[in-house]
């Protein structure tokens, strides 16, 4: 049986395939549901549309969803993330070959143009033959794309493109466009097959929870994100250790004694944050959120607005979620060779389509994702990854451990939405408690963790079971 795929090189499958070897030790969580699930196959008739970074950790959730009896297409959920190694041997798999791939259709390289990026995006709601019925998302954009694609399917025509609209935006809708001119009910016949999503990250929860206020969200969904074990891990340890890679891979400059500035401190601007302070940076954080902004100060770092210490730092890290976080007028007031760069979903916490209009400016590559950008006095600053997340664009992401948390919750949440989908309203749902403890205990033997256990008597005392749930659903951890 022929796949039909779409990646940089096939030849790096063996490179890939040594890596992903190394991570299936140190992703315990995936490799036990394999264990747990493999015989009963849970999975088996799920059609996923996976669009979620291509990396090697990536790619053992992909197998682990395969073992589990899925059949699967991906793409990456970012133009620049995507391991060229790891999507070559997904592709290939694990018994195929360079000239015979039997492996997973993966639509992703590194460096992909935005055209290609949503080309990618729509070959994995594509499917030959019968249509994905399960979309595993981080960031939303699969599942924008067949909301929209509905809406304006409905509506008669897309929208016609305008100024206001983002560079990204107007490469959308040229895609729906041309999808509907290829299949007027395209994105009906989709959103009628799709049981449900599974969703990565905040800012993609963040989208789904909007359309399920409006009543508009087509199928159910669950927020992977909220999981304690997703985004108190993901989110602070993950970005703790790739914050730190991304500034050395993209720019080896001394973090010690330097001014960090990081923007946002939820769970991601708390990795960033302590990371940075733990290189030594003088870390000054900015907030809107006055119980966030009270746990930085409690933590020893100046908590200032941007605009104070804009002219003096030496490092900018936004971490929000939100947009127009760094103007171009804030660039423009930098030290010189400051350094910028996004950790964030989006690539619009950074006004680049601003920067790039300044007058007089240039850019200079100094290497692929590096970028100087000179104005006309002569000073420059650094903008890693073209504002887009530079832990993925400049380094390769979190590491194993951590994402094995995450992505045994994204494998749980498909088996739970799969297999039990006339239990889930069109609405947004986070995993009950007891399979967010069953996740974190399923890590803690390879950190040689010894669990106390309850005894009867003091279950009874604090009102729990012996087995768990532990904590109350309001418990803030
Ligand atoms: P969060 O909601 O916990 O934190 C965001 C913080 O930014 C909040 O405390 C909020 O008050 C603050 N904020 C909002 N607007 C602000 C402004 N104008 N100025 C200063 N602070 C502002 O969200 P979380 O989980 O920390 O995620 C942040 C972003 O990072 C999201 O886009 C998420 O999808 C993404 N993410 C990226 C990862 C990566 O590997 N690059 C990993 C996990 C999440």
């Amino acid at each position: 049986m022929s796949i039909d795929y779409k990646v940089a090189d096939l030849g790096l499958a063996e490179a890939g395939r040594h890596q992903i070897r190394l991570a299936e030790h140190e992703m315990p969580g995936l490799m036990s549901l394999r264990e747990e699930f493999g015989s009963s196959q849970p999975l088996k008739g799920a059609r996923i549309a996976g669009s979620l970074h291509m990396t090697v950790q990536t790619a053992v959730l992909i197998e682990t969803l395969t073992a589990l009896g899925a059949e699967v297409r991906w793409a990456s959920c970012n133009i620049y993330s995507t391991q060229d190694e790891a999507a070559a041997a997904v592709v290939v798999g694990p018994e195929g070959t360079v000239d015979n791939p039997q492996g997973v259709p993966v639509f992703a390289w590194k460096g992909e143009t935005l055209e290609e990026y949503w080309d990618c995006t729509e070959q994995i709601l594509t499917w030959p033959g019968e249509g994905a019925n399960m979309i595993l998302d981080d960031g939303g954009d699969a599942t924008m794309l067949v909301h929209k694609g509905r809406e304006w399917e409905t509506a008669g025509q897309v929208p016609p493109t305008t100024d206001e609209d983002s560079e990204e935006f107007g490469v959308f809708k040229a895609l729906v466009r041309r999808s509907l001119e290829q299949d007027p009910q395209k994105w009906t016949k989709v959103s009628e097959e799709v049981k449900g999503v599974t969703e990565e990250t905040t800012t993609g929860v963040l989208r789904l929870y909007d359309l399920a206020k409006t009543g508009d969200l087509l199928f159910p969904a669950i927020n992977v994100n909220d999981s304690v074990t997703k985004s108190k891990f993901d989110n602070k340890y993950g970005c703790r250790h790739s914050v730190i890679d991304g500034l050395n891979r993209a720019t080896d400059v001394l973090i010690a004694g330097k001014v960090a500035v990081v923007c946002g401190y939820g769970d991601v601007g708390k990795g960033v944050a302590q990371a940075l302070a733990g290189q030594g940076a003088r870390v000054v954080v900015t907030e809107v959120d006055p119980i966030c902004a009270l746990q930085a100060a409690m933590e020893g770092y100046q908590v200032a607005r941007l605009e104070s210490v804009v002219e003096t730092a030496d490092i900018f890290i936004t971490t929000t979620g939100n947009f127009n976080i760094i103007t171009a007028e804030h660039m423009q007031q930098m030290k010189n060779k400051a350094i910028v760069a996004n950790i964030g979903h989006f690539d619009n916490e950074i006004d680049m389509a601003g920067l790039a209009k300044i007058d007089g400016i240039t850019k200079t590559e100094i290497k692929p994702q590096v970028h100087e950008w000179t104005f006309d006095g002569g000073t420059s600053i650094i903008v890693l990854s073209e504002g887009r997340l530079f832990n993925l664009g400049n380094a390769t992401g979190h590491p194993s451990f951590v994402m094995s948390n995450s992505f045994t919750n994204q494998t749980i949440a498909q088996i739970e939405l799969f297999t039990k989908t006339s239990d889930y309203d069109k609405q947004v749902y986070v995993l009950p408690k007891h399979l967010d403890e069953k996740v974190a205990r399923l890590h803690l033997e390879a950190l040689g963790v010894e669990l106390t256990e309850l005894t009867k008597e003091q279950a009874e005392y604090i009102g729990v079971d012996v087995a768990g749930p532990y904590k109350s659903d309001h418990y803030r951890y």
